[in-house]
């Protein structure tokens, strides 16, 4: 039966990688606020253009327009089960969710924290780039691409880092994310939806921890 989870943890912590790989093994749907909100900006909407200087500084964009973005995607295509990437990100956003959730006549299975140390987070961010074509995630040292520059997944040789990812910016997007995401860990362990994941383990030992979480839900 098609599962709807969501990858809770910090920037760098691995939920991008982790959804990718779901989406390729169970066929469900990564939602990632976050890449919505960069494809707003690279549109040059209007609303990306309002949330262009929050982003690039590391704070958060309000609960109003990310929430809007999930009601938009939610109904599109997504029945094969959902991975929310980024969102929510506040309390407001998870109780907008499972409002939303309800009202779909759909369930979250499961909230899935990915555990690291802040220690690897500076190194994980500021080596990061992604192929601009199909969005597969690299890492200068721990995750080169096999031939360099050319993207393993589609071939695109369009190669992509975010403004955002840089030891400045990563300093605010912590500090967001321990005053107003971190709180999410114990709401949602009050619900009983809550199960971790070792996410300093190595990619694959990650996804089959995952996979285990999946496979009991
Ligand atoms: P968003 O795009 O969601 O970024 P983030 O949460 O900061 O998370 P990241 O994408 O940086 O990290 P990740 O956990 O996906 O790590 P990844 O897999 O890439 O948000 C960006 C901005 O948008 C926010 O700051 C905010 O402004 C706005 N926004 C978005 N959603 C919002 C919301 N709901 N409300 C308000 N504002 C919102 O991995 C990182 C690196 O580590 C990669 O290079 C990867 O290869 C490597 N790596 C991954 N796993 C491992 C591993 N197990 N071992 C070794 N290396 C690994």
């Amino acid at each position: 039966m098609a599962k709807n989870i969501i990858l809770l943890g910090p920037p760098g912590a691995g939920k991008g990688t982790q959804a990718k790989r779901l989406e390729e093994t169970r066929g469900m749907v990564q939602l990632s606020t976050g890449d919505m909100l960069r494809e707003a900006m690279a549109s040059g909407s209007d609303m990306g253009k309002r949330v262009a200087a929050i982003m690039d500084r590391g704070e958060l964009v309000t609960d109003e327009v990310v929430i809007g973005l999930i009601e938009e995607k939610l109904g599109q295509g997504t029945s094969g089960g959902v991975i929310f990437d980024g969102f929510p990100r506040t309390l407001k956003q998870a109780d907008a969710l499972g409002a939303l959730m309800a009202r779909l006549g759909r369930t979250l299975d499961a909230v899935i924290e990915m555990q690291v140390d802040d220690a690897v987070l500076v190194r994980r961010i500021t080596g990061r780039y992604t192929c601009g074509q199909c969005g597969a995630v690299y890492h200068d040292e721990t995750r080169p691409t096999k031939v360099a520059g050319t993207c393993d997944v589609c071939g695109s040789t369009e190669m992509k880092r975010r403004a955002d990812d840089t030891e400045e910016a990563l300093k605010t997007r912590l500090m967001e994310y321990y005053k107003k995401t971190s709180p999410l860990i114990g709401y949602y362990y009050a619900k009983g939806q809550l199960r971790s994941v070792d996410g300093l383990a190595e990619v694959d030992a990650v996804a089959a921890a995952i996979t285990k979480v999946l496979d009991k839900v």
